[in-house]
Parts: C-alpha cells; structure tokens; sequence
C-alpha cells in the first residue's frame, strides 16, 4: 500500500512510539484495575502468573499488532480489506478489526465513568475535601460519590468530551510528548507514595501478599484474570496498538520498542501495588473489595500527610491525564477509519462515536447506584462490560489477530518488519507466537469459561 495512504505521516523519532504506546499502555489499568484484581486473585500467585503472560502472550501479540500495523500504514479495517483485496488473506478476517473495534468502545464506556471518579476525587483534593480523611470517612466519600449520580454524569462527560476534543484534533503525535513529561512524574511520585504507605501501613504483610507465591492459589480463574488483565494493561486485543504501529517509524526494532512498553506498563502496576497494599492491610480493608479498592485506599495517604492536598491534587491529575491518554486510543481505531475511508473530519468522527459511549456509559454509571441492579449472570451492567471484555472479548481479539498474523500473513513480509539484525530474534517471536500464545490463549480462555 503506498505510504500516501497513511495519513498522518510517519513518526520520525522511534521514542515518539514508545512513549505513545506507553501513554495508551499505562492508565487506570494499572492504577484502578491491576491492585483490585490482584487482591481478588490471591496476591503472589497471580503475579507471578501475571508476568508469565506478559511475556508468553502480551509482548508476542503486542509485537504482532504493532507488526501488522507497521506493515500495512492505514487503519485497521482499511488494513484488513486491503490484504484480502491483494488476495493475501480471506475477506472474512476483516470481523477482526471489527471486533476490536467494538470491544475498544466498550471498554470506553466504563473506563470513561472511572477516569470520571478520578475527576471528582481531583475536583475535591483541590478544594480540601481530602484533609484529615479517615477510614470510615474515606469509605463514605466513596459511597457518597456512587450515590450521587448527577455527579458522576457530570465527570463521565467532562471526560468523554475531553477524549472527543482530544481524538478530534489528532493530536497523536503531540501525545507522545505529553507522556514523556508525564511517565517520569508519574513514577517518581508513585514512589514517593510506596514509600510513604509502606512507612505508615502495614509493609510485611503488604510484601508478603504481594511477593510470596503458592501453589495452591492458582486455577484456570486466576490464569484467565491475569491473561485478561495483561491484554487490557497493555491495551492490545482491541486495536490500539494496531493503529499506532501504523505510524511507527521504519529505524525502530519492534521487539525493543514493545519489550520497552511491557517493562514501564508492569513497573507502574507494581508501584500501584506498592502503593495501596500496605494500607489496606493496616486498616483492614477487605482486599478483595474490588473496583472500590483504590479509592477508598488512595486518599487516606494524602489526608494525613503534610500537604496532602497539593500531592493528591497533583497525583489525580497524573491519574486523570494517564487516562486520557488511554482513552484516546481506544477511540482511534473507528475515528481513523471514518476518517480515512469516507474523509469525515476527525473531530466529526470523533464526535459521533464519543456520542455513542457517553450513551453506554450512562447505563454504568447508573449499575453502580443500584445495589440490586444484577442483570445477567448475576452482574450488573459495569460488571457485565468489564468481564465480557476482560474474559471474552480481549482474549478472542488477541486470539484471531494472532492467528491471523502467525499463520495467514507471509512470514516474509513480517520478517523485513521486524528489522533484527539477528534473523534468530523473528524466529523466536514467530514460534512464541505460534506454538506458546496461541495455544495458552485458546485453552486458558476456554477452560476460564467453562471453569476448570
Ligand atoms: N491499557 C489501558 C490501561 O491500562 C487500558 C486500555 C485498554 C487502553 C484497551 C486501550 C485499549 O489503563
């Protein structure tokens, strides 16, 4: 396909790919999701579980999407219908960019109304809401915010017109500059934080939890939560990635630049884990309290601490931006596209889709204002949306993009891609991806299902 078709022009800088990825890798994934799902799943077990499949599955199909990407420069629908125009690969695959898409929206629709609590606990450490926060208290602001739903409308759409503003103006390549600010501060504070919370909290037992593996925690559940979470974390099954490929300059090896985003994705998730562990074990939060964990745990360190409200303030704001950056490439797969193929303006696009989530994510925010409010599988609709993505819809993504790539597209044309030096390097990431990902994919999602 000739490079005119890749609209936006090719990053120059192999970084700018690296820190784009890492913007849309790093958010509330890491942050939000990765502690509560540890704490569900038994601590150390899962991580250990969790690292093996970002290096089995996340890395190799990561690569596979950038690779793809890379190869083709246009979005991944185009992407698809161009390979089987060109006779390459069956017509059929084109349901896999589709699927990414739809899952990517999906995942929009609650992460919006979660980034939205991320600007409300901003909007009160700025105005001093956060000093001297107990447990209890900090249980009840918590509470209070899901009761109040007209509030968190509001959040949920001040941040999905952020994300609209932000696809619309195509800012990808400017993105990259505000994640390189934006990486270094989120870390050090993270930190600051660890150390702060291990100082004040319970360090052993947060250590041990985290660190101490056993046996006897690990089950077909845990492994599809830790697959399910690696895909999300690192934001591939569903696209992203995919697009941002597309604009990966030539010069970069895959395998570095990938290998790169793995490493600063699982360092920002253990930090978090760092963060909140010692204190839900000093003050006897439930563990397993899921989605509530971290913001019930997060302002307890800031309200007793000596200008807690300028650092909570300063540490929601990394929150808010870190999702934003997330969120914008979960949009980027059908704006680039209506952009592209039937040259709507990208804010129109933008717009039009933004429109469409913001919808959806009513329906969640209002699941969380219910007790009661189960509507399948005794669910609720949040609940619903982030399993179905997390169990099915990430999985099956990463699944069919893989065997796409591994078995469908001529390993010649992804090996000039994958530009190491050492033909060795493409084989290894080629039999990884063939004879390891796929297989551990296809029967852990299946056993996850049926509940081995
Ligand atoms: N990886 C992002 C995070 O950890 C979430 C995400 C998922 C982004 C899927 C894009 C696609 O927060």
């Amino acid at each position: 396909m000739p490079e005119s078709r890749c609209l936006q022009g090719i990053w120059s800088s192999p970084w700018i790919f690296i820190f784009a990825a890492s913007g849309s890798a790093v958010g509330l994934g890491n942050i939000w999701k990765f502690p509560y799902v540890l704490g569900q799943n038994g601590g150390g077990a899962f991580l250990v579980v969790y690292c093996l499949c970002l290096l089995l599955v996340g890395l190799p199909v990561l690569m596979a999407e950038v690779a793809l990407g890379r190869t083709v420069r246009s979005n991944p629908i185009d992407t698809v219908n161009d390979l089987s125009e060109r006779r390459i690969i069956h017509p059929a695959w084109v349901c896999v960019p589709w699927l990414a898409g739809i899952t990517g929206f999906l995942i929009l629709a609650f992460y919006s109304v979660i980034a939205g609590w991320s600007l409300a606990y901003l909007n009160r450490a700025l105005s001093g809401d956060l000093i001297g926060v107990s447990q209890a208290s900090a249980s009840a602001m918590f509470e209070g915010l899901l009761d109040n739903r007209t509030e968190m409308l509001m959040w949920h759409s001040v941040f999905m017109g952020l994300v609209v503003l932000t696809v619309g103006q195509s800012v990808t390549r400017g993105l990259s500059a505000v994640v390189r600010l934006l990486l270094p501060i989120l870390v050090i504070t993270l930190v600051a934080m660890a150390l702060y919370s291990m100082v004040i909290g319970n360090m052993s037992e947060a250590l041990s939890f985290m660190f101490r593996w056993s046996w006897k925690d690990v089950s077909f559940d845990v492994i599809l939560a830790a697959v399910g979470m690696a895909l999300f974390s690192l934001s591939v099954g569903m696209g992203a990635m995919f697009a941002y490929g597309a604009y990966m300059s030539k010069r970069m090896s895959i395998a570095r630049a990938c290998t790169i985003v793995v490493g600063v994705d699982l360092l920002v998730a253990i930090l978090a884990g760092l963060v909140i562990f010692p204190l839900v074990f000093s003050l006897d939060i439930d563990v397993q309290a899921g989605p509530s964990l971290t913001f019930v745990s997060l302002p307890i360190i800031f309200g007793n601490l000596l200008g807690g409200q300028f650092f909570a303030g300063v540490f929601f704001a990394l929150l808010v931006v870190a999702a934003l950056t997330s969120a914008i490439s979960m949009l980027e797969l059908f704006v680039a596209w209506l952009h592209e193929k039937f040259y709507m303006a990208r804010l129109k696009a933008a717009l039009l889709m933004g429109i469409a989530v913001w919808f959806v994510g009513i329906a969640v925010l209002l699941s969380f204002h219910h007790e009661d409010s189960k509507i399948l599988f005794d669910l609720n609709f949040f609940e619903l949306l982030d399993q179905l993505t997390s169990f099915v819809l990430l999985p099956v993504g990463a699944i069919l993009l893989s065997v796409l790539v591994a078995w469908f597209i001529p390993g010649s044309m992804l090996q000039n891609e994958m530009i190491t030096k050492q033909a060795s390097h493409f084989q290894w990431w080629y039999n990884t991806l063939k004879y390891i990902s796929i297989p551990a994919m296809v029967v852990i999602t299946l056993a996850g299902w049926i509940g081995v």
